[in-house]
């Protein structure tokens, strides 16, 4: 059986002041009125386990609530007290998850991906089942349109059968010049940062190359307290694992992943310009929310939670207005909000 394991504990300070640290952007109704949780949840592939979050202690009760609201089964909520990266969260999923089924599969998915084609979403997964049951930790791989360095990139190596092929090589985040390199090659996929594979050959690849963060999740896990549907593993154990993501881990020295290209409208939406290109655009090629009067603009994207916003004469540009805080950035350098989020918290 396949565990869907939901990864939501991100903070998306890329997305503020929309996104903030008790509210991030997987729990907000960004693209239309679920949010990102729950789209997650509702695009599942049929015959899927009920699925298990690994979230922050802060967030329980807002996932806990979006999943009820769907009256879908509630799953199982694991909670880190603090986020140590994705490596040891799909770890502990891992590990819960063979404890119901030695043969547990894990689809590995992150909670704030918009997947506009769900029935092809579907289709690859059931193809990635046949090499995941292999033994093969199957990556997704989107074909990427420009030299981002937010992403890790997948080579194509030998095609296996169909349209799977194995991985050459994992390169997570690489710098700009790198990055316009494997776009000019025509060899290289995004990564999607969705995974599946058994349960059983994650854990062992992470011992072989990362067996410290497999020693502390395995520790933090024979001693679990169960609150509802919340799990909560050891804590001490837990923060004494080092933070890393899968891709570091283990995706990048691994030599059994493969990849799959997947064509269905992907988008992690990790900055304003990625949440603009998903929205719905009027015939200027605005995107307004809310309570919006712009006259002679264009490629922009203005979101009032509040005050009326109306814009004359610009382009390309992001205007949020929330209660308490008004972003205004040029659509271009969006990648930089987060600078900001950093710069309040150095003055709190
Ligand atoms: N539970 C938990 N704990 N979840 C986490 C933690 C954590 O400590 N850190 C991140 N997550 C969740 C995020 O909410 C998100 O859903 C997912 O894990 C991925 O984390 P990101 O922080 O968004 O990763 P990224 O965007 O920098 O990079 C990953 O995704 C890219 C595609 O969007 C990598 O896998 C890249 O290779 C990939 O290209
Ligand atoms: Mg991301």
């Amino acid at each position: 059986t396949i565990f869907p394991a939901i990864m939501c504990g991100g903070s998306g300070t890329r997305l503020w002041p929309l996104s903030r640290a008790l509210f991030p952007k997987q729990f907000l109704p960004l693209v239309n009125d679920t949010s990102m949780l729950q789209d997650t949840l509702l695009r599942l592939p049929n015959h899927c386990s009920d699925p298990v979050f690994i979230c922050n202690e802060e967030h329980r009760f807002l996932v806990a609530e979006q999943v009820r609201q769907l009256s879908v089964s509630q799953g199982t909520i694991l909670l880190e007290p603090e986020g140590r990266n994705t490596a040891p969260a799909i770890a502990l999923a891992a590990l819960n998850a063979l404890k119901q089924d030695k043969e547990a599969m894990l689809l590995v998915l992150a909670a704030d991906h918009v997947i506009k084609d769900t029935e092809t979403f579907h289709q690859v997964v059931a193809q990635a089942s046949i090499a995941a049951e292999q033994g093969k930790l199957v990556t997704f791989g989107i074909v990427p349109t420009h030299a981002e360095t937010g992403y890790g990139y997948i080579k194509k190596g030998e095609q296996q059968k169909d349209n799977t092929f194995k991985v050459a090589q994992f390169v997570e985040k690489p710098n700009e010049e790198t990055a316009i390199g494997y776009l000019a090659s025509g060899d290289f996929l995004w990564n999607s940062g969705m995974f599946l594979f058994k349960a059983s050959r994650y854990l062992e690849e992470l011992a072989k190359y990362r067996g410290d963060i497999l020693a502390q999740c395995q520790a933090a896990m024979t001693d679990v307290e169960h609150d509802l549907d919340f799990l909560r593993p050891n804590k001490t154990d837990f923060l004494a694992c080092a933070s890393e993501s899968i891709d570091y881990a283990v995706m990048e020295k691994t030599d059994d992943a493969v990849v799959i290209p997947l064509d269905a409208g992907w988008s992690d939406v990790g900055s304003y310009s990625a949440l603009w290109e998903v929205c719905q655009q009027n015939e200027d090629k605005n995107v307004v929310k809310g309570d919006v009067i712009a006259q002679q603009t264009t490629n922009s994207y203005i979101h009032s939670q509040n005050k009326l916003i109306a814009t004359v004469g610009v382009d390309n540009l992001v205007i949020i207005d929330t209660p308490d805080a008004v972003l205004v950035a040029n659509k271009d350098k969006v990648q930089d909000v987060k600078n900001i989020v950093e710069q309040l918290k150095k003055s709190q």
